[in-house]
Parts: C-alpha cells; sequence; structure tokens
C-alpha cells in the first residue's frame, strides 16, 4: 500500500537539441560569479565548453575557474572548490559535466559557508542539512548520463585516505535549480563510459523495483522505464548518434532516480554500497563497480523476494511461466538481465576493475549495510558476494 506521499522536485529540465539557449534565462536569476565547475577536459575537446563559455561572456558573467573535476571527486577536490567559491564570492555554481561534476557542485553549495569539515559533517555522519548553512544555488549542463544527478540532492564523495566512498541525500535545496540535457552532447562519450551509465540507470531501477511486496504503482512505472533503455540501449550500442534511442535514455535516466519512482517503497541501494566499496578501494568507474557486483547478489537474496523476481522475469523480460518452477522463472529472469549486461558489454567481475584476494578484508569493512531490501545481510554474507564478485 502506498502510505501518506509529499511530493516535490525543485528542479527545472530543459530538455532537447539546443536546449542550452535556456542558460540565458536562468543566469538572469543570478548574481555576477560564476564558478564553471568541469571535468577533466572532455568539455574543451567536445566544444561544450566554448559554447557555454561564450553565453557566460554575453550575459555578462565574470568566470570563475574550476576544472579538473574527477570521477569520483574526493574530498581534497570539494575543499579546493569551497576556497573557489568563498573567494570568488560565487553566486552561482554551473557544472558542466556528467555526475561527477553535479555531485560535486551540490557538496561545493552547502560546504562552502559551513564552519565545520564538510566530508565528517555531510558524509561521514550523515547530519542532516536542511535547518543550517547558507547555499550556494547549482545549475547543471549535463554531458554524461546515468547518474540521476542532475535532477535529485545525491552527492558522492571519496576519501581515498580512510578508503571510504559515501553519498549524501542533500534536501531540495541543494537540487540543482535547472538542468540543461541535450542529448546531443551525449554522442562523444566513450563507448565504456556510455555502457557503464546504461548499466548505473539500470541498476538505480532494480534497488527501487527490489523491495516490498505490495501492489504498487512505482512498481509499473520503473518496468517500463527498464524496458524502454533495454530496447534503446541497443539501438544505441549499434549507432550512437541516433537521436531517438539517446534521447529515450537520457530522459529514462533522470526519471529513474529523480525520486519519483522511490514513493511509497522502501527501496534497497545495497549494490550500490557494494559498488561504492569497490570505488573506494579501486577508484574504477562507478557504473562497472556496480554491473560487478550485481548478479551474484541478486542470486543471493532472490530467495527471499522471489515473487518479485518472478515479477521482473516475466514483465521486463517477457519470461514464460508455462512448465516450470517458480524458482526456474527468476533465475531465466536473472539470466536475461546477465545477457543482456554481456550484450552491452558492462564488466563483469571485480578482478577486471583492480579488485585482489588481498582487499577482500578492507572491501567488506567499507561496506555500508542498508535495510530496505529482501534481506539485510550480514558481513560474512557481504564477503561471499564480494568473493564471488571476483570470479
Ligand atoms: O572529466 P571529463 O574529461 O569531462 O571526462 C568524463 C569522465 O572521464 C567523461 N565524459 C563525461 N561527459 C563526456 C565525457 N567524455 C566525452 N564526452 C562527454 N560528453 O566521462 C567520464 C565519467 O564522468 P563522470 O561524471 O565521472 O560519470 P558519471 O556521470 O557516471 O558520475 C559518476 C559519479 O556520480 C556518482 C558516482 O558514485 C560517481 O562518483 N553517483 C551519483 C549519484 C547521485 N547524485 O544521485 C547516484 C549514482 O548512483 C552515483 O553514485
Ligand atoms: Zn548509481
Amino acid at each position: 500500500m502506498l502510505g501518506n506521499i509529499v511530493y516535490s522536485n525543485p528542479t527545472k529540465l530543459y530538455f532537447g537539441e539546443g536546449s542550452l539557449e535556456h542558460l540565458r534565462e536562468e543566469l538572469q536569476k543570478y548574481g555576477k560569479n560564476v564558478q564553471l565547475v568541469y571535468g577533466g577536459g572532455s568539455i574543451k575537446k567536445n566544444g561544450i565548453y566554448d559554447q557555454v563559455a561564450a553565453i557566460l561572456d554575453e550575459e555578462g558573467k565574470n568566470i570563475l575557474e574550476d576544472g579538473g573535476v574527477m570521477p569520483n571527486p574526493t574530498v581534497e577536490k570539494l575543499y579546493e572548490g569551497c576556497r573557489i567559491a568563498r573567494e570568488g564570492k560565487a553566486d552561482l555554481i554551473l557544472a558542466v559535466g556528467g555526475g561527477s561534476c553535479c555531485d560535486y557542485a551540490k557538496a561545493v553549495s552547502i560546504s562552502a559557508n559551513c564552519k565545520e569539515d564538510p566530508w565528517e559533517k555531510y558524509f561521514l555522519n550523515f547530519e542532516d542539512v536542511d535547518a543550517d548553512t547558507e547555499i550556494i544555488p547549482v545549475g547543471c549542463v549535463l554531458t554524461m548520463v546515468g547518474t540521476g544527478s542532475e535532477m535529485n540532492g545525491g552527492s558522492v564523495i571519496t576519501n581515498h585516505e580512510s578508503k571510504l566512498k559515501i553519498g549524501h541525500v542533500f534536501g531540495e535545496r541543494v537540487y540543482p535549480k535547472f538542468s540543461v540535457l541535450d542529448p546531443v552532447y551525449t554522442y562523444s562519450l566513450p563507448k565504456y563510459q556510455m555502457v557503464a551509465g546504461f548499466y548505473d540507470i539500470m541498476n538505480h531501477i532494480c534497488e527501487q523495483y527490489f523491495s516490498g511486496e505490495d501492489d504498487n504503482t512505482s512498481d509499473y512505472i520503473m518496468e517500463g522505464l527498464m524496458k524502454s533503455l533495454v530496447h534503446s540501449s541497443r539501438i544505441a550500442i549499434e549507432n550512437p548518434k541516433d537521436y531517438e534511442a539517446r534521447s529515450n535514455i537520457m530522459w529514462t535516466a533522470t526519471w529513474a532516480l529523480n525520486t519519483l519512482v522511490a514513493m511509497g517503497k522502501s527501496t534497497d541501494w545495497m549494490v550500490h554500497m557494494l559498488g561504492q566499496a569497490v570505488g573506494a578501494h579501486t577508484d574504477a568507474t562507478h557504473g562497472m563497480t556496480l554491473s560487478a557486483v550485481s548478479l551474484p547478489y541478486y542470486r543471493h537474496i532472490m530467495p527471499y523476494g522471489l515473487a518479485k523476481f518472478i515479477r521482473f522475469a516475466q514483465n521486463v523480460w517477457n519470461v514464460s511461466p508455462e512448465g516450470k518452477t517458480k524458482k526456474e522463472v527468476a533465475e531465466e529472469g536473472l539470466g536475461a538481465l546477465e545477457a543482456w549486461m554481456k550484450e552491452i558489454g558492462v564488466v563483469m567481475n571485480t578482478r577486471e576493475l583492480g579488485v585482489t584476494e588481498e582487499m577482500l578484508d578492507g572491501l567488506v569493512q567499507s561496506t555500508f549495510i542498508m535495510e530496505g531490501g529482501y534481506k539485510v545481510l550480514a558481513k560474512d554474507e557481504i564477503r561471499d558476494i564480494l568473493k564471488e564478485s571476483m570470479e
């Protein structure tokens, strides 16, 4: 049963080819100093930097350069971003890039004027932040699809020293005020990043789908999103410049993690916790850390949520139940997921990402345990799953 819901999402989306023109009207709402956040240089190669800089210039803005945001942004980079924001008196933080840039921009937004250590306050201790610190508004121009960071409060920061990768879901104040989503901007993504994003989307949906036993509208929406993703992913692999497929995928990614489909659900997130532990130890690409641990995890929890796994097999993968046991139907669904993952070419084991036997104890330590799924894992189960993910 759905229960009572309060729903709001303050991010304004400008979606479609040429949508960057809308940046002009958004810029008029903010002061002169724009902290321009971007990554390791892809936007300079594909021309997006020049397009954004030209608009900022024409609108009379002063650019505070903040490039070099790495995939899986670090706590040291966060401190640097806070310094840039404070010294330059940033009025707006404009992230131009993927989830790493958007996440980082949100972390700087809430941390720049924070008197305490933001890593400890927000990430290590999950302190609720809605009540205090002044924020700097964030806007986003998305160039990589997958995380949903363009329309949510999520922000994931990595601390290599303590080997922890932790996400905080900030409240509405920290959500991007606006996001520009032009599918054409994703055409220049290398295949590895593109498919990592596809699996990130799939897993965000699975994390919210595999929980609960009730009849819930959110589950039906998620089945539709998964089918759309699988369909469009196959077209995009054949032709990365297929606008219809790339735009459907971009839209699916946003709706997969902008809180809508979590309404009325307890949600799991255990694959992300395992993946983030792998990420903290290897700095591997986020979507690939998820693909590498997923199947051992889902095969492990399947008996505890059998009815949903059967539904997944039938409704998402068209598995026929004729003449099969319930377990066989559920297994065939996971088999279909596995076949799709191999077809699009995501990483299927953590060894390929650099995980070694010596890391196992540390990985178990770095894995946070979630309680919203079908089974609350014990430490030895986490170890077994991580071990199996290496094979
Ligand atoms: O740094 P540059 O040079 O820009 O290159 C990036 C980066 O190397 C490249 N790239 C991005 N757009 C491109 C492009 N290359 C060519 N053409 C383009 N158009 O792609 C690489 C990956 O970018 P990144 O932003 O790191 O990827 P993603 O969007 O997957 O973000 C990953 C981060 O988001 C977090 C992850 O943990 C990770 O730290 N997540 C955030 C979430 C949220 N806010 O809700 C949820 C997710 O589950 C995830 O945890
Ligand atoms: Zn993810």
